[in-house]
């Protein structure tokens, strides 16, 4: 399978993602919130990049349906019931709603790579059933790591490195530079928290209170599923 590693949401291109099957990654914390709220029972989650879209798409569902989520500079946006930590999309509060979900990076590289033809989600939350049934279903991958503010981010990577590694137990693959860098990466010497404790975004997560946050996205081997887009929002596989 041949696997191309994109660095930045701002790196994709519709040209490099229009008709194929793409994989969005944001451990700290889009994709791994995505994954928490759908495997906790919550209707389909859709991603908008404006604070202003999720607005006007909140006012299209009747009253206590949907919730909106999301961050900015990692914090809780004013007015919405739901920041973008893991920890609070528990059963209770998001059983059966929908999501509406906004934020920097993560919704961004999900919009840019709106050409794709099918659009899946990775944190390492879900990787080891996302390696086993993409190696499955899928003939060409691109991992869209969306990094933090237009940078590469070292925890997108290492995830990337882990899901080309587990995807080659399953079939021969073929990756771009980047590719062939962050596997050699994640197969190095050290466990997943030690490889990230420089990360400057899990960093700053830390700096502002979202320890706990950091701990829970960094867990392997924790959700059987796969959020694919389907028009109706991400639903899991
Ligand atoms: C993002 O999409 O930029 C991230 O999820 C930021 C965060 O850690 O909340």
């Amino acid at each position: 399978m041949k696997i191309e590693v994109v660095a930045t949401a701002q790196q994709v291109s519709e040209k490099l993602t229009e008709g194929k099957s793409v994989v969005v990654i944001d451990v700290l914390r889009a994709t791994s919130v995505i994954t928490t709220a759908l495997m906790n029972g919550s209707g389909p989650v859709y991603p908008v990049e404006t604070i202003e879209e999720a607005e006007k798409l909140f006012k299209k569902f009747e009253s206590g349906t949907a919730l909106r989520g999301g961050e900015r500079a990692g914090k809780k946006i004013a007015g919405f019931e739901l920041g973008n930590s893991p920890l609070s999309y528990i059963p209770d509060v998001v059983g059966g709603k929908s999501i509406i979900i906004s934020t920097t990076n993560g919704t961004k590289a999900i919009r840019n790579s709106h050409k794709s033809n099918s659009l899946y989600l990775v944190c390492f939350l879900n990787l080891i059933f996302a390696s086993r049934l993409l190696a499955a279903k899928v003939n060409g991958l691109v991992i869209v790591c969306s990094g933090t503010n237009g940078n590469f981010s070292l925890d997108d990577a290492l995830c990337a490195g882990m899901l080309i590694d587990e995807i080659g137990k399953h079939t021969e693959v073929k990756t771009n530079d980047l590719g062939q860098i962050v596997r050699s990466f994640y197969c190095q010497e050290g466990s997943i928290p030690e490889k990230l404790r420089n990360c400057t975004h899990l960093n700053y997560l830390q700096s502002i209170g979202y320890n706990a946050d950091v701990d829970y996205c960094l867990q392997t081997h924790v959700y059987d599923c796969l959020p694919q887009l389907r028009s109706e929002g991400f639903i899991t596989l």
